[in-house]
This record gives structure tokens, C-alpha cells and sequence, in this order.
């Protein structure tokens, strides 16, 4: 399966499919004719699975949400140089979100720019963070804070490579595809009977679609953020912790909360939250809050987050499907915090 991004700065293909990553040499072929050295950068943890056999200068690099720091890019563009790599090379980034993130970052910035292949292997990878150009590492002040927009020459999502992902991280990639169908206001019934192949192109076609309209976020992209927001902000108190969420459990939190924020604005029905809830506790995915989380912490990381200007933004559900909702009253966040905190008492 192939899904174009028609982004007008750089259009590429997501390639979907067992064994896709052998396309590597065709893509290079055509995308950096020039390369005399092919980098791989392969998140360490997984750079020994049997199906991590691409041919290239192989280096096993620091992966998860820790890497994700401009130290890292500094060392890593400390290695490359010393082995000669120039910005006629490529690199191709083999890993979950944090390693398509972060080597996104060194692709951007090594000698002002060389290209990049994405190999997605997590489910949040294939279905998001691969795709659309958003490259990430993250600062005391939040995540994803330093960044640029640096589209991928290609996105090769290798089916074969999640045979060896772990079942908690399998799941909480399924979150990103959850928010992708309700952005569509498919029927979540709809969901629940489809193939993964089948959630998964619905979720890739979403951002393709979304990412080729509006490149560098100047409107509709925001929606992708839908649950993000509060993601976002529970992710940068746990940076480091052995308890930390998994990016799309975190979503699947800041989902229920997005929703419950909605109907309390009178944007929704009660009846969408309890839909909601009751289809990602099916998938098993987390519907309350940490009940430790510090609520004053919260609320300023989410003061911060990128789609705002000074007020409190957030993605939420309404009568038109999801919409950008600005300066929203504090005391009703806090209220919808509150409230899913107490439930995970
Ligand atoms: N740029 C974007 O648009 C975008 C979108 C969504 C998410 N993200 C980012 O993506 C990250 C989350 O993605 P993630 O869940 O893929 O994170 P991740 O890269 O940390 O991977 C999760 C874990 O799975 C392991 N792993 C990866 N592939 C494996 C495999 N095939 N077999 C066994 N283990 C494997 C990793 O070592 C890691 O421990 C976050 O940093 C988030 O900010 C970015
Ligand atoms: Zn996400």
C-alpha cells in the first residue's frame, strides 16, 4: 500500500507492507542519487531484532523519550562527522516515535540539512510520528520544544518490524489511530471491526490529507492535536520516570478529558464522553488521569503548549467535528482535571 503526502515542499510515499524496508536502496536510488554513505540510525534497544538487517553504516543510537535532547543531536552530529558523512549522504532512522523525532532533528541540522528515511517500527511511528515533517527534542520547559518542519524523503512502515514490539507500547500506538477515526467522526463500532491494516491506512490517509493542506500548522494540521494537549503536559512531568506513560496513553487520557472539557462547554452531549470512555477502556487504554499528577504543573505546561497564544487552547469535538477553541475558562480545566483524577482513586 502506498499513501502519497503531497506536501508541496517535498512530496514522498508512505509505503506500507511486509518486508517494505528492502525498497531502501530503490528510494535512495531516487531520492539522494548522491549518497556514497547510507547512515543508519537505529534506536539501540532494537538494532539486534532479526528483521533489523539494512545494509549501511549501522549506528546504534540512545532511543525512548530521554534521547529526545539537543545534547544528543550535538553528539551524534560529533560522530557523523568524524566518520565523514556529508549532506550528499542519507540517514535512515529506524525506531519508534523518539528516534524518528530525534534523528529528524540531526537530518534538519547536520550541515544545514542532508536527507532522511523514516523506517517507523511502533504502531504510534507508522501511524503519526513518521509521517508530516514535525522533528522533536525536548526541553526542561516541555516536550518537543526545539524543532523543526523537515519532511522525510520516504516513510517505509516495515509490518515485519512490530512482531517484536512490546504489547504495552502496541497499544499505546493504537491511541494516535483512535484520535485520527473520531477526528473523521467515523463510527467508533466501525473501529472496533476493522483490520489493523485497515485502522492504520485510514489513520496515515488522515494525516496525509491534513499535513498536504496545511504543512506548518497554520490551521486545520492543529486538529491533529486533538488530545494533545493535556498529553503533552502529563508527558513532561514524567520525563524521566520509570512510571512514566507511554506517549499514546497519554493521549488517550487528554481524548476523555478533550471531550469531557467539550460537553461541559455545552459543545457535546454527556453521551460523547461516555462513548468515548467506554471505547478506549475497551481497548484497554487509560480513561483517568494520574492521581498524583500536580494539577498547578499541569495547568502551566499547558499555558505553554504550542497552539496557544496566551490562553488556554484545546482541540474539542462540537456540532462542526473538532475544532481549535481558544481561551478557554481556568476554572472549568481544572474542574475536568479534578474530576478525572478523582475517578482513578
Ligand atoms: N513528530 C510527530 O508528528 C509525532 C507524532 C506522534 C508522536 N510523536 C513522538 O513519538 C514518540 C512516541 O512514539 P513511540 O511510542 O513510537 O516511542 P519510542 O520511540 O520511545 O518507542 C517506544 C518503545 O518501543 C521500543 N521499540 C521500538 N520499536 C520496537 C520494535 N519494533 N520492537 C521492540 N521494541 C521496539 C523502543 O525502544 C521504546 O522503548 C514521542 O516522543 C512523541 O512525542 C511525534
Ligand atoms: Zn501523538
Amino acid at each position: 500500500m502506498k499513501i502519497p503526502v503531497a506536501v508541496p515542499t517535498q512530496p514522498y510515499d508512505v509505503v506500507v507492507g511486509r518486508g517494505v524496508r528492502r525498497e531502501i536502496p530503490a528510494l535512495i536510488a531516487e531520492r539522494a542519487p548522491r549518497a556514497r554513505q547510507v547512515v543508519v540510525l537505529v534506536d539501540e534497544a532494537i538494532a539486534s531484532q532479526p528483521w533489523c538487517d539494512i545494509e549501511g553504516l549501522v549506528i546504534p543510537i540512545a532511543g525512548g523519550e530521554s534521547s529526545k535532547s539537543l545534547a544528543h543531536v550535538e553528539q551524534v552530529a560529533n560522530d557523523l562527522s568524524r566518520r565523514g558523512v556529508t549532506r550528499q549522504d542519507v540517514l535512515i532512522a529506524v525506531g519508534g516515535g523518539a528516534t524518528t523525532d530525534f534523528v529528524g532533528v540531526v537530518a534538519a541540522l547536520y550541515q544545514r540539512g542532508m536527507p532522511v528515511i523514516n523506517v517507523p517500527t511502533t504502531v504510534a511511528g507508522m501511524s503519526d510520528a513518521a509521517i508530516g515533517g514535525k522533528t522533536g527534542v525536548n526541553i526542561a520547559a516541555g516536550k518537543n520544544l526545539l524543532g523543526t518542519f523537515t519532511q522525510p524523503a520516504g516513510v517505509l512502515c516495515d509490518l515485519d518490524t512490530l512482531s517484536t514490539l512490546p504489547a504495552r507500547d502496541a497499544l499505546a500506538g493504537e491511541a494516535e489511530m483512535v484520535k485520527c477515526w473520531l477526528i473523521s467522526q467515523r463510527p467508533t463500532a466501525g473501529y472496533l471491526a476493522a483490520a489493523f491494516e485497515e485502522r492504520l491506512e485510514h489513520a496515515i490517509a488522515l494525516k496525509a490529507q491534513i499535513v498536504a493542506a496545511d504543512e506548518r500548522e497554520g490551521s486545520t494540521r492543529a486538529l491533529l492535536n486533538y488530545g494533545h494537549t493535556l498529553a503533552h503536559a502529563i508527558e513532561a512531568q514524567f520525563f524521566e520516570g520509570v512510571d512514566a506513560p507511554r506517549h499514546g496513553e497519554a493521549v488517550s487520557m487528554g481524548l476523555v478529558f478533550a471531550d469531557m472539557l467539550a460537553a461541559r462547554l455545552g459543545r457535546c452531549d454527556s453521551s460523547r464522553v461516555e462513548e468515548t470512555r467506554e471505547f478506549l477502556r475497551h481497548l484497554n487504554l487509560p480513561v483517568t488521569v494520574p492521581r498524583h499528577l500536580d494539577l498547578n504543573e499541569t495547568m502551566s505546561f499547558m499555558y505553554r503548549d504550542k497552539k496557544a497564544h496566551g490562553g488556554l487552547t484545546f482541540v474539542l469535538t462540537g456540532s462542526n467535528g473538532c475544532e481549535v477553541v481558544a481561551d478557554i475558562n481556568e476554572t472549568l480545566v481544572r474542574g475536568c482535571l479534578e474530576t478525572l483524577m478523582e475517578e482513578s482513586r
